[in-house]
């Protein structure tokens, strides 16, 4: 048990929650008007069960007693561990020498940086010296409101003011030059950094001054921004400018937009834009679109119209697609992050600026304008598409080079949006290039092919103990399961080896990836035996199984706290076979019907670690022994324990629900429930929540099953071929029947 929980088990979040907040009992909830937002019906409910809270109405917000603690407070999570835990009773290990006096260093660094803020701060809007930077504000258009909530200043001409000032607050002149303010050089002097320059503090997202990009006054300045050095405190490639300010604007809106630079930002907030933040002039980095997708659905990107903001914007693009499909395991928090997590995918559209105009210009002048182009954003793959073919006339290119572009685009197209819409990519870009679908499914194809049967083969690779993500992925690729032929399975034919034949948990050697980090292992002896670079294995194609993904999580999340409820959801498959079976006669391929619309199995996960979890439940529901879940305790081994505590961690069943009501409704939540009930109709709720994922799932696996397929029947004799149209055809029905089964689900709890 870890320290969160052992402080969770110990205090009640509704005893919690009343010391501050009226809570009334309603059914097996409590609810009281949201302490997070104004409003006059109750809708922010505690549910004592699963010790967790929502707000249904407008903040949308929930958690668990630290979120609740953090959000009341401010605090973040370390001091909210520090006074829960105090109050239960409960001791923190103290923190190493070292650990301290790191922490006193960068405590120390952090006030220097605040105190720096301020004096230039003061310098533009007092001194007179700051005469010209005020000039230079006032030529910007940002006004006082602007520059107070920004903190702009001016940073002097001259050598040793911001030293001088700060040391006589006491600040060391080592600390000053560690904070990125004053620089020595060879000769040993100590001057300023910043000299006659607009100040733009930059923040990190809990609003701590972490650096500073410094604007030149005029022309013949340079560079044009000078930025704090890189520093343990301030990575640029870690940090988006005006996130903090901009935070909770993206989850309102669940939507945020990136612009290029500082200006751009601040001139979107002071437009009442609040949405906007920067990424500093760098291509946005895994990091940024991590912390990003905490809070955005939604992601805008505006760039410039340039060739190089093209390219930037496709390198961007290039990150989020392996950032997005990478790592879903960062997600999972104690900090309610699973709500992202528990989406589709992220929605990515991209804003290309007029002309000769950046969000700066654009917005000062027309922000109308702007309204305009945010709401027209064009979907990524039509900019992919767009930008990636232009220049190129399909009727005069050569089918060669057609498919080099082709080839080219693929794997952004088939990833970065979700799975629904990788075929209507394909089908657009097959379009623009005049090359029919079918080819284009096949380069996507091919080009995991040309990778997958060496990695199979290379002992150095199987060597790897640890790996990251994609690499873990490819290696436990698997081809679907063409069916024999002559022997086509019985319908009732498990799909998977009985689970107690071999333990649930001995999939290759060595631990799971680690589940914390997505940082890659070091390499190990691959580094200095591997083959020569341009061999060396590449991101496998979007048509890879991905890595880890939050549906999975999210499925397993809900089964980890009701195994039981796996029972409901093999009900649910069965019941939409029989359905689906109806339109077939032959027994044959009501068989393949059967099979692909089939208890939930291990199968349909594809981030090993789940797999695994998915066996050791199923075993643990095949017996009676124990409690299920004791069971899967007891038979898991230590390397998953830490998986399983941050999906049960993450388990917020109720997450999507208040998506499905509409507002006036959600603070009623509890007796629309009732009502549901007593009317026989869908109940939203884990149960709910779980078949959905799980008909999801399946639906991904059965349509990567089917492009395999196509690929093989290609490949397979004349006498093979029929068997297997015979299951893509079972497939593509139960994909069908899935999708069927899904809208009406939809709409069943909506009404
Ligand atoms: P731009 O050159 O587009 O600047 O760089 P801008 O934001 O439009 O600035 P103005 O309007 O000319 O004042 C975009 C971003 O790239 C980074 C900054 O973060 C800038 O906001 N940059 C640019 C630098 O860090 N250094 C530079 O010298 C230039
Ligand atoms: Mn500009």
């Amino acid at each position: 048990m870890s320290i969160a929980d052992e402080i969770k088990a110990r205090l009640d979040l509704v005893a919690y929650i009343s010391e501050t907040v009226p809570l009334k009992r309603a059914g097996r909830t409590y609810k009281a008007c949201c302490p997070f937002h104004q409003e006059r019906t109750p809708s922010f409910i505690v549910f004592p069960e699963s010790q967790t809270w929502r707000c249904f109405g407008a903040c949308g917000e929930g958690g668990d007693i630290f979120s609740f603690a953090m959000k009341q407070n401010g605090w973040d999570f370390k001091e909210a561990l520090a006074h829960l835990a105090e109050r239960a009773g409960v001791e923190l290990k103290p923190l190493t020498p070292q650990q301290s006096a790191e922490e006193a260093a960068t405590e120390r660094l952090l006030g220097l940086l605040d105190e720096a803020c301020r004096f230039f701060n003061r310098q533009l809007r007092e001194a007179p010296e700051g005469e010209e930077a005020r000039a230079y504000v006032e030529r910007r258009k940002l006004n006082a409101s602007t520059i107070e909530a920004f903190q702009l200043g001016y940073a002097p001409d001259g050598w040793q003011h911001a030293i001088n000032h700060l040391t006589e607050l006491g600040y060391s002149v080592p600390d000053i030059i560690e904070a990125g303010v004053a620089i020595r050089n060879d000769q040993g002097r100590v001057y300023d950094r910043f000299r006659h320059r607009l100040m733009i503090p930059i923040r990190d997202g809990r609003g701590r001054v972490i650096g500073f990009g410094a604007r030149a006054l005029r022309k013949e300045d340079q560079p044009k921004y000078l930025n704090s050095p890189q520093s343990p405190l301030f990575d640029k490639s870690k940090t988006l400018f005006a996130l903090d300010m901009a935070r909770r604007e993206i989850r309102e809106t669940e939507t945020a937009i990136i612009v290029e630079g500082y200006m751009d930002a601040m001139q979107a907030h002071q437009a009442g834009f609040r949405n906007v933040i920067a990424q500093m002039g760098t291509a946005l980095t895994d990091d940024q679109l991590q912390s990003l997708r905490r809070y955005a659905e939604r992601l805008i990107l505006a760039l410039d119209p340039d060739e190089a903001g093209a390219s930037a914007t496709m390198r961007g693009l290039n990150v989020a697609r392996e950032s997005l499909n990478q790592t879903d395991t960062a997600l999972l928090g104690p900090d309610g992050s699973m709500r992202a997590a528990s989406r589709m995918g992220i929605d990515m559209r991209v804003i290309v600026m007029p002309e000769g105009q950046d969000p700066d210009d654009l917005i000062r002048d027309h922000p109308e304008q702007w309204l305009g182009l945010v709401r027209n954003a064009e979907p990524v793959a039509d900019y992919v598409i767009r930008v990636g073919t232009a220049g190129l006339d399909p009727a005069r290119a050569t089918v060669f080079e057609k498919e080099k572009v082709a080839r080219g685009l693929l794997p952004l197209l088939t990833a970065t949006e979700s799975d629904l819409h990788r075929e209507a990519n394909v089908q657009k870009l097959a379009l623009r290039l005049h090359l029919s679908e079918k080819r284009l499914m096949e380069i996507a194809v091919e080009s995991r092919q040309a990778l997958a049967p060496r990695r199979a083969t290379d002992p150095r690779l199987r060597q790897r103990g640890r790996t990251a993500g994609m690499d873990q992925a490819a290696r436990e690729w698997r081809p679907p399961r063409p069916p024999s032929p002559d022997a086509p399975p019985p319908p009732e034919a498990p799909r998977q080896p009985d689970p107690d034949e071999a333990p649930p948990f001995d999939w290759e050697e060595g631990p799971p990836p680690d589940y914390e980090s997505d940082l890659p292992p070091e390499d190990d002896d691959l580094a200095t035996s591997a083959p020569p670079p341009e061999a060396a294995p590449v991101a496998p194609s979007a048509w890879q199984p991905r890595p880890a993904n939050p549906q999975e999580a999210y499925c397993l999340s809900i089964l980890l706290h009701r195994p039981e409820l796996l029972y409901q959801v093999n009900r649910a498959f069965r019941e939409t076979a029989e359905h689906a079976q109806q339109r077939f006669s032959d027994p044959i391929r009501r068989a393949f019907l059967q099979q692909a619309l089939g208890a939930l199995d291990p199968d349909d996960f594809r981030e090993p670690g789940h797999q695994a979890i998915m066996r050791a439940l199923r075993a643990a529901l095949d017996q009676d022994a124990l409690d299920a879940l004791q069971y899967v305790e007891v038979i898991i081994g230590p390397a998953l324990r830490p998986q399983i505590e941050a999906l049960q961690r993450a388990y917020a069943p109720l997450d999507n629900f208040q998506d499905r009501l509409r507002d006036p409704l959600r603070s009623e939540l509890h007796s629309i429930q009732k009502q549901m009930q007593r009317e026989g109709r869908l109940l939203p709720g884990p149960e709910s929540e779980l078949i959905d994922k799980a008909f999801t799932l399946r639906r991904v696996r059965l349509v990567s099953d089917n492009e395999e397929l196509r690929f093989l029947i290609q490949e397979a004799s004349p006498e093979e071929r029929p068997r297997y149209q015979d299951v893509l055809d079972a497939n593509d029905a139960a994909i069908i029947h899935l999708d069927r089964a899904l809208r009406q689900r939809a709409t069943q709890s909506q009404a």
